[in-house]
């Protein structure tokens, strides 16, 4: 009995303590992706060019039914980020353009580089939390919650997130709900929405 709970003491040690053995674990994309992210890539092939993203270089356009484009810096597309717990996005608006509400498995900070745009979050009591922003101005988006962004300003505008975690997720309420397999009359049975708004929604997302 006694040898019993030494063992179950080292056992949740042993999962509760994060020993740093690597330096870092680059992703290897080619394999896939575990629980814990992606097996590492041979350190004699990683070179300063697995740690440098060049993915946010540009000009974005925003043509999408939501005015938005949206380029994740995850870890399937920056694979350094791997184990590392952190990621980032980039944000741009047309002019009234929106992300729509989303949420992450992960928190978010965001800081706005361009234009003027609303921010907000929705808490599991239903509260909005939400604020025009300005350049410079941050605000973070707490793990989990559904959030979302609106442009209202006169201008394109431009935003960049942090999220902590390397691959977050990124889950659109609205995208999720027509865009993808449900059936119609469940997304009406679990959205209270009418037969005809479920289906001229269907026909944006092009699913009807
Ligand atoms: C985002 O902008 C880039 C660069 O203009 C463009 O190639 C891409 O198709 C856009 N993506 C969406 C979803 O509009
Ligand atoms: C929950 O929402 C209600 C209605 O908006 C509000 O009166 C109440 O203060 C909120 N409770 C908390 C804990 O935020």
């Amino acid at each position: 009995m006694k040898n019993l709970s030494i063992f179950v003491i080292f056992g949740l040690l042993a999962s509760f303590s994060h020993a740093i053995e690597l330096d870092f674990c680059v992703g290897d994309t080619s394999l896939p992706r575990g629980p814990e992210g992606y097996a590492c890539k041979d350190p004699a092939s990683v070179t300063t060019d697995d740690f440098v993203y060049t993915g946010f270089r540009g000009e974005r356009t925003t043509t999408n039914v939501f005015g938005n484009n949206v380029t994740l810096a995850f870890s399937d597309a920056f694979p350094a980020l791997n184990g590392l717990g952190i990621s980032m996005a980039r944000l741009d608006f047309g002019v009234g353009g929106v992300i729509p509400l989303h949420s992450h498995r992960t928190s978010e900070v965001l800081i706005l580089i361009k234009g003027s745009i609303i921010a907000g979050f929705i808490d599991t009591n239903n509260t909005a939390y939400y604020k025009r922003l300005e350049v410079g101005d941050v605000m973070v988006f707490p793990q989990a919650m559904l959030h979302f962004q609106v442009n209202v300003g006169k201008t394109p505008a431009t935003a960049f997130v942090s999220l902590n975690g390397a691959n977050p997720a990124l889950q659109l309420t609205t995208p999720s709900l027509f865009a993808g397999n449900l059936p119609a009359k469940i997304a009406e049975q679990i959205t209270l929405l009418s037969h005809k708004e479920v289906m001229r929604m269907k026909r944006m997302f092009g699913t009807a």
